[in-house]
C-alpha cells in the first residue's frame, strides 16, 4: 500500500483526481469504478474543471458504480445514481450508455446481483477503482463481518451506516435499510484501487486499516492483500500513522 498524505481536503481531492486522470490519458477507453459519499465530491469536481479546461477526454470511458440503495429510482435525489449524474455525468463528456450503477428497482436480488457482476466482466474489469471509507472500515457497502470473498450482493445496512448517511434523508425512516454492493472480491479485481480518505473521524479507522490485522472486522484492511493499492489521505486523517 502506497500512502500519499495530503495537506487537506482539496489537496486529497487534486492528488486523487491527477491520478485518475492519469488513468483516462494513458486508457483513454478506461474502465472506472465509481464511488459515492462525501468524499469523492472534491474530486469529481477537480475532474470536471479539468475537462472543461480541454485537459481531459472521457468519451470513451465506462463507469461501474459501487452500490446503490434498493428501492431508489435514478431520479430519486439520494440514489447514488442520481449523485453520481449530478457530480460527474452531466458535467463531462461520458457517455451514459456506458455509465453503470446496481439497479435499485430490481427487486430480485439474485437477479439484480448477477447482472451487475457479469456487466462488470463484460466491460473487462476495473482498471482503476476509487474508493471512500466508512467510518465502521466498510467499503461499498461491504459493512463489518462481511466475508472477503463476496461478489456483488445485497446488504441489509449496520446502524452506523444509517446513522452516518441519515444526514442525506428528511429522517432516517425514509432511508433505504439495505442496498445492493459490488463485494470485496469484486473489488479486489480491479487492477488498481485509489483509497481517498478525509477528517480527523476517519483517523483510527485509517490506522486499523494500514497497519492492523486483515479481519473481516475491518472490510478494508483486505486492501492490504492487492499489489497497487494507493491511499489518499489528508492530514487529518493521518493524525495516527
Ligand atoms: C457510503 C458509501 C461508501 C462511502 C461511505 C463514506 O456508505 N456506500 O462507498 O465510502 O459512504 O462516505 P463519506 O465519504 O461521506 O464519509
Amino acid at each position: 500500500m502506497r500512502v500519499i498524505k495530503a495537506a487537506d481536503y482539496k489537496d486529497m481531492s487534486r492528488k486523487a483526481a491527477n491520478i485518475i486522470s492519469a488513468q483516462v490519458i494513458m486508457k483513454p477507453n478506461a474502465v472506472l469504478g465509481l464511488a459515492t459519499g462525501s468524499t469523492p465530491i472534491g474530486t469529481y469536481e477537480q475532474l470536471v474543471e479539468w475537462y472543461k479546461k480541454g485537459d481531459l477526454d472521457f468519451s470513451q470511458v465506462t463507469t461501474v458504480n459501487l452500490d446503490e440503495y434498493i428501492g431508489l429510482s435514478h431520479d430519486h435525489e439520494q440514489s447514488y445514481y442520481y449523485f453520481m449524474n449530478k457530480h460527474l455525468y452531466s458535467k463531462v463528456n461520458l457517455d451514459l450508455s456506458r455509465c453503470y450503477v446496481p439497479n435499485g428497482l430490481e427487486m430480485n436480488a439474485s437477479k439484480a446481483c448477477t447482472e451487475y457482476e457479469q456487466l462488470v466482466k463484460r466491460v473487462g474489469g476495473v482498471d482503476l477503482q476509487l474508493l471512500g471509507l466508512g467510518h465502521n472500515g466498510h467499503i461499498g457497502f461491504n459493512e463489518p463481518g462481511s466475508a472477503f470473498e463476496m461478489t456483488t450482493h445485497a446488504v441489509t445496512l449496520t446502524s452506523s451506516t444509517l446513522d452516518a448517511n441519515k444526514r442525506f434523508f428528511e429522517s432516517v425512516d425514509e432511508m433505504p435499510k439495505a442496498a445492493y454492493t459490488m463485494g470485496i472480491k469484486t473489488i479486489m479485481q480491479a487492477k488498481k484501487i485509489v483509497l481517498i480518505v478525509s477528517s480527523a473521524d476517519k483517523a483510527e479507522i485509517l490506522k486499523r486499516i494500514i497497519e492492523g490485522p486483515v479481519i473481516p472486522e475491518v472490510p478494508a484492511s483486505i486492501l492490504q492483500l492487492h499489489n497497487d493499492v494507493t491511499i489518499v489521505a489528508d492530514a487529518a486523517a493521518c493524525k495516527y500513522i
